[in-house]
């Protein structure tokens, strides 16, 4: 198994040797490695069982990082980075000949970010590479965040594990970029799109639902646990799922009478932001439950309700 610990100079050690550390970020934990190894990349997507059309994010300490990588063609884009960086927010920038084109799966474009984690920007200052990291778990399944969640499931396949607690955010970064002059939001996540409009001005959503993708990762069955789930109307699921043991994942101020009800409530107070921290560990959790089934309730479609429900609907999504 992986050792877990708070170690950065050895976790600074394994990567410049080309090894795989998995690291804290404020919305999930990261499967790192060093972005200017190829080899260590390659191993990121054969650990991960990704393909590799599906490109990776690299993680820098400043936003000067980003410039030696890649360049802020567009005023608007390097608005935000000054705006929210470190933040749960990701750009696709113009990339330069100094990343390996199996970093971005060939693409012209590099998504970069500066993640708000106190424990991994100072691994990243100490380090003169970024880091690329993809979230560390399987591809498909639901995202870590907690330190556990990766022993689990990658334990075997990594030597260590930056232990920076549970994540503060809990959902993937939002993914900024622009498309023919306009700027456009390639996947909801854990910067709200209000707060982007307010210092961008309108965005448009590119969010694929298809189950295949030309912007890849945005595969329509995707963060998806092994049982079934439902979501929708919560009381219309049960009606619908009556004579099963099922998980129950609601919103809000709830009571449910029946027993047979395996109960997790996202936030109590209706707040999203809470929800967004728990979603993950609940679905994990409903997923290793002895429950038949798992129905989930949609959330209002506000601040990180709606990134909340398409990942809700990509858990729910079939290939
Ligand atoms: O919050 C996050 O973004 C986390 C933490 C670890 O930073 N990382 C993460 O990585 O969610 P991953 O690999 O699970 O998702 C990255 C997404 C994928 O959907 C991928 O297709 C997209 O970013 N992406 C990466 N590079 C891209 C590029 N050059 N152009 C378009 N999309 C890109
Ligand atoms: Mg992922």
């Amino acid at each position: 198994m992986a050792e877990i610990g708070k170690d950065i100079t050895h976790a600074a050690a394994l990567l410049s040797e080309g090894k795989l550390v998995a690291i804290p970020t404020e919305t999930v934990y990261g499967l790192a490695a060093n972005v200017l190894d190829e080899k260590a990349v390659l191993s990121v997507f054969e650990t991960k069982e990704r393909p590799f059309f599906d490109p990776l994010i690299i993680h820098v300490p400043s936003i000067e990082a980003i410039e030696k990588y890649a360049t802020f063609e567009d005023e608007r884009l390097k608005k935000l980075a000054h705006t929210f960086f470190p933040a749960p927010l990701t750009l696709l920038l113009p990339k330069k000949n100094i990343i390996p084109d199996i970093v971005t799966s060939g693409l012209a474009q590099v998504a970069v970010r500066v993640p708000n984690h106190a424990l991994t920007l100072e691994l990243l200052k100490k380090l003169n590479f970024p880091l690329a990291a993809p979230s560390a778990n399987p591809f498909g399944y639901v995202s870590p965040t907690e330190p556990e969640h990766v022993q689990k499931q990658l334990g075997e396949k990594i030597p260590y594990i930056l232990d920076g607690g549970k994540c503060s955010v809990g959902l993937e970064s939002t993914i900024v970029g622009i498309e023919n002059g306009k700027i456009c939001v390639f996947r909801l996540g854990g910067l709200a799109i209000e707060a982007i409009e307010k210092v961008a001005g309108k965005v448009e959503l590119r969010i694929n639902h298809s189950s295949n993708p030309k912007a890849p990762g945005q595969l329509k069955s995707h963060y998806a646990p092994k049982k079934n789930l439902f979501v929708g109307n919560l009381n219309e699921l049960i009606a619908q799922h009556s004579n099963k043991k099922i998980a129950l994942i609601c919103f809000g101020e709830k009571k449910f009478t029946d027993k047979n009800f395996l109960v997790f409530n996202l936030s109590e107070k209706s707040d999203v932001n809470e929800a967004a921290l728990n979603l993950f560990r609940f679905l994990r959790l409903a997923d290793e439950s002895e429950a038949d089934s798992v129905l989930c309730e949609e959330l209002p479609e506000t601040g990180l309700g709606r990134a909340i429900n398409d990942r809700l609907q990509r858990a729910a999504a079939k290939i």
